[in-house]
């Protein structure tokens, strides 16, 4: 049975939840399932924005077939090729053989390496900047490259001043009935799942978003569509706010994350008494993380939302232990910026963690180490207690 939601008057969402999937990209932890966004435009001509993952194609194909109402899609804009939201193409292309296929260059590209059906017939590209009226409703077509990938672009809808923003401003988590970010408590059930979305997925590229941000700052906007997540009709600048933190790599809150690996128990002991010690101080709302416990991609979202990070782990094959190994590589890969942290590393015979973790928070961009990296052997012993302090002194100093 059809489910669709009437956006305006003449726009509908068409698209559908997972709740089902397992893993986003099958890396990601979909606790909460994830939104497939699709967009409907009904004046003279029709024209669909992206289509959804194949996992929900009956539910998709059903939604768009009952608001068409009979009639035929004359446009389908194609904002993002990732197959999350292209798996249906050639289905529409089966059922509506004169509909046009906009896009650039790269979508062609794209289209032609992840499918094998003929349709170079249908393409219309188009250029920054370029119009397409459907009637009433006109779309003009913004490029957002590496946002997420480098053929995405954004579509503005001049009538009803709606951006259409591929990936942009979406989140992790399923639409339950509130397609409207303001129909929902957007702090407690998306806030942190939109981060950990935009930090992981589109993190890296913060300088594209800030370029695409900018260009979107000329429209005036009264209505956000990602392809994930709630619909935005009220409080924009919130949302606005948070991507130009998010990508100018600039921390929400002050305080601190504990991110830590321990064999034993030891380094986590380390870990234990500096967060208590910062609480005594009055240092309150910190998180802390096993990695070899939590999703990499948990941490990495706080990490981008605290000005503080203490790194914790022990020597592990002459290097550092795996898990912190991989999980300041994605920081790195992510370039994460602009953080103070400091460090604790354990060895029993070779001190190699401290050194490791220094030698990979030296890639990263602004990375300042707070205070002397403390370090233990097997474990920590009473007559380190004043080092550590200082150490904890100087995280508090610095906050
Ligand atoms: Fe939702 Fe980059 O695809």
């Amino acid at each position: 049975m059809r489910c669709v939601h009437k956006i305006t008057p003449q726009i509908f969402w068409v698209g559908g939840n997972d709740r089902r999937l397992e893993r986003f990209e099958n890396m990601f932890p979909l606790p909460n399932g994830v939104a497939y966004n699709s967009y409907l435009i009904m004046d003279e001509k029709t024209a669909l924005m992206d289509t959804v993952d194949s996992s929900i194609s009956a539910l998709f194909l059903e939604n768009l077939t009952h608001v068409l109402n009979g009639r035929k899609l004359d446009y389908l804009i194609i904002n993002h090729m990732e197959p999350d939201h292209c798996a249906n193409i050639e289905e529409l292309l089966h059922r509506y053989p004169d509909m046009k296929i906009v896009g650039n260059k790269n979508t062609f590209q794209f289209i032609e390496q992840f499918y094998s059906f003929e349709t170079k017939e249908n393409y219309f590209e188009v250029k920054e900047g370029d119009e397409l009226s459907l009637g009433g409703h006109t779309l003009q077509f913004i490029f957002a490259p590496m946002v997420h990938w480098p053929e995405v672009m954004f579509t503005y809808e001049q009538k009803e001043k709606i951006l259409f923003s591929a990936d942009a401003f979406g989140s992790f988590g399923a639409i339950s009935g509130n397609l409207f970010s303001d129909q929902t408590d957007f702090e407690s059930v998306y806030l942190d799942e939109a981060r950990r979305y935009y930090t992981n997925i589109v993190g890296k590229y913060g300088d594209q978003v800030q370029a695409v941000l900018k260009k979107a700052a000329s429209l005036d906007i009264r209505m956000i569509c990602s392809l994930h997540g709630p619909v935005w009709r009220e409080s924009l600048p919130y949302i606005l706010d948070k991507y130009d933190h998010w990508s100018k790599y600039e921390p929400e809150k002050q305080g601190v994350v504990l991110v830590y690996a321990s064999m034993y128990g030891n380094t986590e002991n380390v870990m234990n008494l500096i967060a208590g010690k910062l609480a005594e101080k009055g240092v309150e709302d910190m998180r802390m993380y096993d990695v070899s416990k939590t999703h990499p991609s948990y941490i990495i979202a706080d990490a981008w939302k605290f000005s503080h990070i203490v790194l914790g782990a022990p020597t592990y094959n002459m290097g550092l232990y795996y898990g912190m190994q991989a999980f300041l590589h994605e920081m790195a890969a992510l370039r994460l910026r602009n953080r103070k942290v400091a460090v604790v590393g354990n060895h029993t015979w070779a001190n190699m963690a401290t050194k490791s973790m220094l030698c990979e928070l030296e890639k990263m961009k602004n990375m300042e180490i707070i205070g002397a990296p403390f370090d233990i052997k097997s474990s920590m012993k009473a007559h380190q207690e004043p080092e550590l302090n200082k150490l904890v002194d100087d995280i508090y100093a610095s906050l």
